[in-house]
C-alpha cells in the first residue's frame, strides 16, 4: 500500500507543536513511557495448543491480587457502585458535567447543541489516561494527565428529557444535541492535596463530537467509495460516532473505535427498485430506520438515498492527538471498516507495530493489522502515519487449537479471491468492504468480539467473545447480512473456538504468536473461561470460572470491558442486557473482576447499579488511581427513565439534596483507603 507522504502532518496540521513534539526535542529517550515492557520469555512454541502448555501460561500478577472480594450479588440490586472494604469508589465525570470552565450540571434542564459542547457527552465507554511527561522517576507523572472517554451513544429520552422521545418531532436542534452528546472528551485530571479532580479551566479540554473536522488516510482516502458532494475529494470527513472501545498507541495517541455506526443512518425513501438496499449495505446493517436516532430526518448527510457514499466514511478507527487540542483526528482506514471494538496496539521487541480489534457483531472476525514501519522510540514525529501503512489479516480459528492470519490483500491475479475476477477493484475496496473480504477468504465466525487486551509481558492476547444465541445447524453460504432485519438467517454451528450453542453467557479466548513475533502469520490459541453462573439449572450455561473460594461469587456474564494492568492482572467488565435477574442466580449487576491469569481464578471487585454497563478502565501508571466508566445506569427502553435506577445523584450513591431521578453515565475514580495499588 502507498504511503501517504502529504498526510504527514495530518495528526497534527497546525504549527503548534504538542507538549509531546517539545519533550521530544528535550530529552528523547523518555518517549519510551508508553512503551509495553519487551521482557518476557520469546521462547519458540510449538504447535500443542495453549491449554496443553501451562507452564508457558502469563505469569501471577505482581503483588497478587489481595483484596476481599464482594459476595454474589443478587436481587434487589443496589443503586450505587460497590467495591471491596478498603476502597472507595467516588463519581468523578459525569454527563454533563463541564469539561473546563463554565457552570455545573443543571438537573432536568434542557440540553442544547451549545451546552453540550462544553460538556460530557453521554455513555461512556472505552477511556484512557495519558500521563504527563516529568522530569522524575519513570519520566511520567502518577498526579496529572488526560483523559480521553468515548462516549457512544444517547438515550434520547433523558437527553431532551422527554419521556416521549419516540413521538415528538424531529427537530434541527435536536438532531445537533444529540450529535454533540456523542463522540470523546478529553479532560485533564489532577491530584491536588491528595484528591483527585477534573482541573477546570484546563487548556487541554476538548470534545469530539459526531460534527468535528477529520482527515481520511490510508488506502480509502479518495477513494470513489468515499466521495460525497460535500467532499468531492473523498478525503474529509465530519465526526465520529458510536465510540465504544479504544486503544492507545506508544506514541502518545488514543484511538476510538467506531462501534454501530449503522444505526445513526436511515432514509424515508422506499428501498424498492433502483433505491433498493446494497449488498454492502446489508452486509454492514444499513436499514431505512436505523436505531431510532432519527437524524436524517433534519441532516441530510444520514439520509442514505440523499448521501449514499456516508456510511462508508464511518466503521474506522479514528486517531487523536489529546496532547494538542488543535488537532485534527484522523480516520486510519488501513485498519480497516467493520464494527470496531478497541484497538489494541502491541509493540513487539524489534518495535514491530500490531493492532488487534473485533468486529462486534454476531458472528463476525478478529482482525490484526500489522504496520510496514517500525515504531521509532525516540522521535514521535515519525510514528505519526504509522498506522497507514501496513497489512491488514483475519483470524482464523483452526479445531487443533493452531490459526491463522488470512490477509486481506486486493490482488489483481484473483488468488486469493480479494482480485477483479470477484469485483474488487483496490485496496480501498478491500478496507471499505472488509467484512465481505473477510467472509471470501474464510474466517472464523465469533461469539461477539469485544475487548482485546494484551500481557504486558508475554504479549499474550485475550479476546472477550460477549454472546452469542444465533448459533445453530444452519451454515450460511456467506456470513449473515447482520444488523440488518432480523439480522439475517446465519446460524453457523458450534465450532472449536464458539463452542456453546446457547451462549448466553460469552467465553473469553486467547492466543500467542507463533515464536512470540507480533507479525507472525500462524498462533496457538485456547479458550480460557467459559462465563455462566455455576447455579445456573442448564449445564451449558453454568461455564467453568474458577472462583477464588467462595462458590459462585466470582461468576459473570457477558465479558466486554477486558485490560491487564501493568502488573498483570487481568480486569474483566459485564455487560449483560436487561434486568439480569431471569436465571441469573449469582450474577445480579454487571460487574468488574480481578482475574490471575496464571490459574485463571476470578475474584469480585466491583458491582454497579440496576441495567448499565461497566466499561472503561484505566489506572495512573503506579496503579494507584483507577477509573471506570458506568454506562447507561437504569437503561429502560420503554422511556421512563425513572424507574431503574437514579444513579449517581440518589441517596443511595451518598448524594444529597438533589433533586434529580434521571439517571447520568459517569467515569467513576476509584481509590485504595491506604494509598496502595488497586487489586491488592
Ligand atoms: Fe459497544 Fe460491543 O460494545
Ligand atoms: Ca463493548
Ligand atoms: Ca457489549
Ligand atoms: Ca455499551
Amino acid at each position: 500500500m502507498p504511503l501517504h507522504p502529504e498526510n504527514e502532518t495530518t495528526l497534527n496540521p497546525t504549527t503548534n507543536e504538542s507538549i509531546l513534539d517539545v519533550i521530544d526535542q528535550v530529552a528523547p529517550g523518555r518517549r519510551r513511557f508508553l512503551k509495553f515492557t519487551a521482557g518476557g520469555a520469546a521462547m519458540s512454541m510449538s504447535a500443542l495448543p495453549l491449554s496443553m502448555k501451562a507452564a508457558h501460561a502469563a505469569p501471577p500478577p505482581v503483588g497478587g491480587i489481595g483484596f476481599t472480594q464482594l459476595a454474589a450479588d443478587t436481587a434487589p440490586v443496589t443503586d450505587a457502585v460497590t467495591v471491596p472494604p478498603g476502597y472507595t469508589a467516588k463519581t468523578f465525570y459525569a454527563w454533563g458535567d463541564p469539561i473546563s470552565s463554565g457552570s455545573a450540571f443543571v438537573p432536568n434542564a434542557p440540553m442544547t447543541e451549545a451546552e453540550q459542547l462544553r460538556r460530557a457527552g453521554m455513555h461512556h465507554d472505552g477511556m484512557h489516561f495519558f500521563p504527563f511527561p516529568t522530569s522524575g522517576a519513570g519520566g511520567f507523572s502518577n498526579e496529572r494527565g488526560l483523559l480521553a472517554i468515548n462516549h457512544e451513544y444517547t438515550d434520547e429520552g433523558i437527553l431532551h428529557n422527554s419521556t416521549s422521545i419516540g413521538t415528538v418531532t424531529q427537530t434541527a436542534a435536536m438532531t445537533r444535541t444529540s450529535q454533540a452528546a456523542h463522540g470523546v472528551s478529553v479532560i485533564e485530571v489532577r491530584k491536588v492535596g491528595g484528591t483527585w479532580g477534573v482541573v477546570r479551566p484546563s487548556p487541554f479540554a476538548r470534545r469530539i463530537t459526531a460534527n468535528t473536522p477529520m482527515k481520511i488516510s490510508g488506502p480509502a482516502k479518495g477513494h470513489p467509495r468515499m466521495v460525497t458532494a460535500a467532499d468531492p475529494a473523498g478525503e474529509n470527513v465530519l465526526g465520529t460516532a458510536n465510540n465504544c472501545a479504544h486503544g492507545y498507541t506508544p506514541w502518545g495517541t488514543y484511538l476510538t473505535c467506531e462501534e454501530n455506526f449503522n444505526g445513526y443512518f436511515g432514509t424515508t425513501t422506499p428501498l424498492t427498485g433502483g433505491a433498493a438496499l446494497t449488498d454492502l449495505e446489508r452486509r454492514y446493517g444499513i436499514s431505512a430506520g436505523g436505531f431510532g436516532y432519527r437524524w436524517h430526518l433534519t441532516d441530510p448527510r444520514f439520509d442514505i438515498r440523499a448521501t449514499p457514499n456516508e456510511p462508508n466514511r464511518f466503521g474506522w478507527v479514528v486517531e487523536i492527538d489529546p496532547f494538542n487540542p488543535a488537532s485534527v483526528p484522523v480516520k486510519r482506514t488501513a485498519l480497516g471498516r467493520f464494527k470496531h471494538e478497541s484497538a489494541a496496539v502491541v509493540v513487539g521487541a524489534d518495535n514491530k507495530v500490531v493492532v488487534y480489534s473485533g468486529d462486534d457483531e454476531r458472528n463476525d472476525y478478529i482482525y490484526k493489522f500489522v504496520c510496514s514501519g517500525l515504531f521509532n522510540p525516540t522521535n514521535r514525529g515519525a510514528n505519526r502515519n504509522l498506522l497507514d501503512a501496513g497489512t491488514l489479516y483475519v483470524a482464523k480459528f483452526n479445531s487443533d487449537g493452531t490459526g491463522n492470519w488470512l490477509p486481506l490483500v486486493y490482488d489483481p491475479t484473483n488468488a486469493n479471491g480479494l482480485g477483479p475476477a470477484n469485483g474488487w477493484a483496490d485496496q480501498g475496496d478491500v478496507v471499505i468492504r472488509a467484512r465481505q473480504a473477510a467472509d471470501r477468504v474464510g474466517a472464523t465466525m465469533m461469539d461477539r468480539p469485544e475487548w482485546i487486551a494484551v500481557h504486558p509481558t508475554t504479549r499474550e492476547v485475550y479476546c472477550t467473545l460477549t454472546n452469542n444465541t444465533r448459533r445453530g445447524t444452519n451454515p450460511p453460504s456467506s456470513n449473515s447480512p447482520a444488523g440488518t432485519t432480523g439480522g439475517g438467517s446465519a446460524r453457523p454451528p458450534v465450532d472449536a473456538a464458539n463452542p456453546r450453542p446457547d451462549n448466553r453467557y460469552g467465553h473469553i479466548i486467547r492466543w500467542r504468536e507463533t515464536s512470540n513475533d507480533v507479525a507472525a502469520t500462524t498462533f496457538e490459541w485456547d479458550i480460557f473461561v467459559l462465563a455462566g453462573d455455576s447455579l445456573s439449572a442448564a449445564p451449558n450455561l453454568q461455564g467453568n470460572i474458577n472462583d477464588s473460594g467462595i462458590p459462585g461469587s466470582s461468576d459473570y456474564g457477558a465479558p466486554d470491558g477486558l485490560w491487564f494492568d501493568a502488573n498483570g492482572r487481568l480486569w474483566v467488565q459485564t455487560d449483560q442486557q436487561g434486568d439480569a435477574l431471569g436465571d441469573w442466580v449469582n450474577i445480579g449487576a454487571n460487574t468488574m473482576s480481578a482475574i490471575d491469569p496464571s490459574n485463571g481464578k476470578t475474584y469480585r471487585f466491583l458491582s454497579s447499579p440496576p441495567n448499565c454497563e461497566v466499561t472503561g478502565v484505566i489506572t495512573t501508571p503506579d496503579g494507584k488511581a483507577m477509573w471506570i466508566n458506568i454506562q447507561h445506569p437504569g437503561e429502560d427502553w420503554s422511556g421512563t427513565f425513572t424507574s431503574k435506577s437514579a444513579w449517581p445523584d440518589n441517596a443511595a450513591n451518598g448524594a444529597t439534596g438533589v433533586a434529580l431521578a434521571k439517571p447520568r453515565s459517569s467515569t467513576v475514580l476509584i481509590t485504595k483507603d491506604d494509598g496502595g495499588v488497586i487489586g491488592t
